[in-house]
This record gives C-alpha cells, structure tokens and sequence, in this order.
C-alpha cells in the first residue's frame, strides 16, 4: 500500500508521561484512507485534525461503525512492539463484514498502524503500564439518509499515549451487575466492536457510577441469568481454583486478551471452564467464600482485579478487595510479554522495526 505522508509543521508538546490517564491526548498526525466507487484509496498519514462531514452522512443516523483497540509498547532497550495485530485486522474484518462495510485485508490493517507507530515513537511511553493506545475506526460516509449500506467510508487511525483504563492500575475495581438494560443477545451485534453497542450501555454506566460503581457487568439479553462480560473487558471468576469465563457463544464480544489468557491459563495447568455462568451460582460461591477471584480483561484495561460485586443490592467483597495470586500471576506473565521484559514464547509480539 503506498501511504502518502504530510508532515505536521505545528507539532504539539507532549504531555507529562507520568500522569497520562487514558484516551486523554492524541498525537501530531492520523492516518486517513477512503472508500469510493468499490475500492480503498488515498491511504495518508496527516496532521491530527478535526474531520468535515456532510450532515446527512449515513454514520450520524443509522451507526454504520466500527472501531478496533491495540498498543504499542516501549521495551526497555527501546524496541516498539505490537500485541497480535493481525487478531484486531480480523476482528475488524467480522465486524465489518457484519455492519456490511468494506474489508481492509490484514496486511493493510498492520501496514497502516505500522506506518503511524513509527512516525509517533516519540510519543510511546516507556513507563511499564503505559503505552501508546491505538484507535482505528471505519465510518459510513455517503450523504442520504435512505437506510441501505453506505457507498462511501473513511478509515481512520488516532493515537493515544495513554496509561491503563482504570487509574489505579491493578486496584481491585467495584462492578454493578446490571439485571435491566441488556447489552447484546445472539444474532445482534455484541460479538462485533461497533460504536452502537457502547451507546446503548452507557445508561448502565451511569447507573453504575451513581451506584459508586466503576463498570457495568453484563447479564445475557434473554434470562438476564448469565453472566456475559463487562462494559470494556470480559470478565473471569476463579470458584475453586477453577477459572470460569462465558463462552463465545454470539454475544460478546471475542477479546484477544481473553484469548491470550486461556493459553497462558493452559500452560500453567490451572483448569478453565468456557461455560454459561449463572449469576446465582456466582453468588452462591460468593457467600461460601470459594469463589476466591474475579478479574476483567481486555486491551485497554489489561488485567484488572474486581474487588466488589453489586447484584440487586447485596454487595459481594471478593478476596477482602485484594489482587488473588491467579490474577497477580496472569498480569505478571501477560504484561511481561507485552513490555517486552520477558521471552514471547507464543510468537504474539510484533516489532515495529
Ligand atoms: N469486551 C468489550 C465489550 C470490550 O470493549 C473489550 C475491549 O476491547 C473487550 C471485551 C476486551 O477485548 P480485547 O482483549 O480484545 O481488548
Ligand atoms: C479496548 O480495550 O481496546 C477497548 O476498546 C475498550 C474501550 C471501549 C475503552
């Protein structure tokens, strides 16, 4: 792919790197590509600016969205590294595929994040913890407002330095156990990452926090019974040293950090069960003190520990709201890899050379 490169002649000072929060600032360029009469074109790498948009583009009415995550990590003798991309180009591809929008092939996918990393280095922090969080997202762009799939479309990808998504790190976190709204059910769109499925959940959100909670867990769409993942993360309990986590059964969505932890899990020997998890169950270990962890995992928020449960209104304090051995020994490995402190034996990382 030939990626045109328009340097930014204004470039921004960079923020404190020991204070970053997550998703806050935005590098100096984006990369920028179209969609026109069937075929991608004009793949740039441009200064960071806002986006002009005919209000009748079909994205503002009817969500034609998608959007991936990924980092890229600074080690320690200065290499930049990449968690299996080519998960987040196929991912991308299924979503695509089922909000009936173009494809980018992988190999244009990591090109293209490849080519922004490399001018934004400077941005990529080294701190372990921190990295440079990478958002590339596709939009509907033809102008009308017929519902039908849109003919025009605009990949775009931003950078963010960013620390993790939870500010203290691997602080145990309190989630509420929404059992009103639902998030997905089989056959929709919550084994996809679209913009549409984060909208409608941020009403739970917000009960969440008024609840004095961080995040919303996700019961399934139809008994409201099962235990599916968490607003940003998909979610895992360790009930007598078992770790229990919901299948990919449709619903939610397939996250690449789940998927890294299930080998990892494998090779340490501890058992795994991909199975439907009722929350009564849960509760119910809960109260005889053998679910002994729960932790959330995903890109941005790594792997982080819930300490409290809140499921119409009885609380559940999980491991007296400490980080259990399962959960420190899974950070430790996952995250070593992904700083690049410790050998990959799985092959996930990627230099960006
Ligand atoms: N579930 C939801 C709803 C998410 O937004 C995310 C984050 O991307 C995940 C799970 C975890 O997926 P991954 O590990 O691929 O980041
Ligand atoms: C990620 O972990 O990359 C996500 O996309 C979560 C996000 C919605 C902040």
């Amino acid at each position: 792919m030939d990626i045109r490169f328009e340097k930014n002649t204004i470039l921004k000072e960079k923020p404190d790197f020991e204070h970053l929060g997550f998703g806050k600032y935005f590098t100096d360029h984006m990369f920028v590509m179209n969609y026109d009469d069937h075929h991608w074109h004009d793949a740039r790498i441009v200064p960071y600016a806002p986006i002009t948009m005919d209000p009748a583009s079909m994205v503002f009415h009817y969500a034609q969205e998608t959007f991936e995550g990924l980092k890229a990590y600074k080690t320690e003798k200065n290499e930049i590294l990449l968690f299996r991309p080519e998960m987040n180009a196929w991912r991308m591809m299924n979503s695509n595929q089922r909000l009936c929008m173009p494809l980018i092939s992988e190999n244009d996918f990591i090109e293209a994040v490849e080519a922004l990393v490399r001018i934004e280095k400077d941005w990529i922090p080294s701190k372990k913890g921190t990295s440079l969080y990478i958002r590339p997202f596709m939009f509907a762009n033809e102008a009308g407002v017929g519902v039908h799939a849109s003919e025009s479309y605009q990949f775009v990808i931003i950078a963010s330095p960013s620390a993790s998504y939870y500010k203290n790190g691997l602080e145990p976190v309190k989630i509420y156990v929404e059992d009103e709204y639902v998030r997905a059910v089989i056959g929709g769109t919550g084994n996809i990452k679209c913009g549409g499925n984060y909208a409608s959940s941020i009403i739970a959100q917000s009960k969440a926090k008024q609840l004095g909670c961080d995040q919303v867990l996700w019961l399934d769409g139809i008994e409201r019974k099962y235990v599916e993942e968490v607003g940003t993360m998909n979610v895992m309990f360790v009930i007598d040293n078992i770790v229990y986590t919901a299948p990919l059964s449709g619903s939610i969505l397939p996250g690449i950090t789940r998927d890294s932890i299930l080998h990892i899990l494998k090779d340490q020997q501890v058992e795994v069960k991909e199975e439907k998890i009722d929350i009564h169950f849960l509760m119910e270990a809960a109260h005889d003190g053998r679910l002994s962890e729960a932790f959330g995992c995903g890109t941005a928020a790594l792997i982080t520990p819930i300490g409290e449960l809140l499921y119409k209104k009885q609380n559940i304090v999980i491991n007296n709201h400490q980080t259990g051995h399962i959960t420190r020994l899974l950070y430790d490995i996952l995250s070593s890899i992904q700083w690049g402190e410790s050998e990959d034996p799985y092959g996930w990382t990627r230099k960006v050379k």
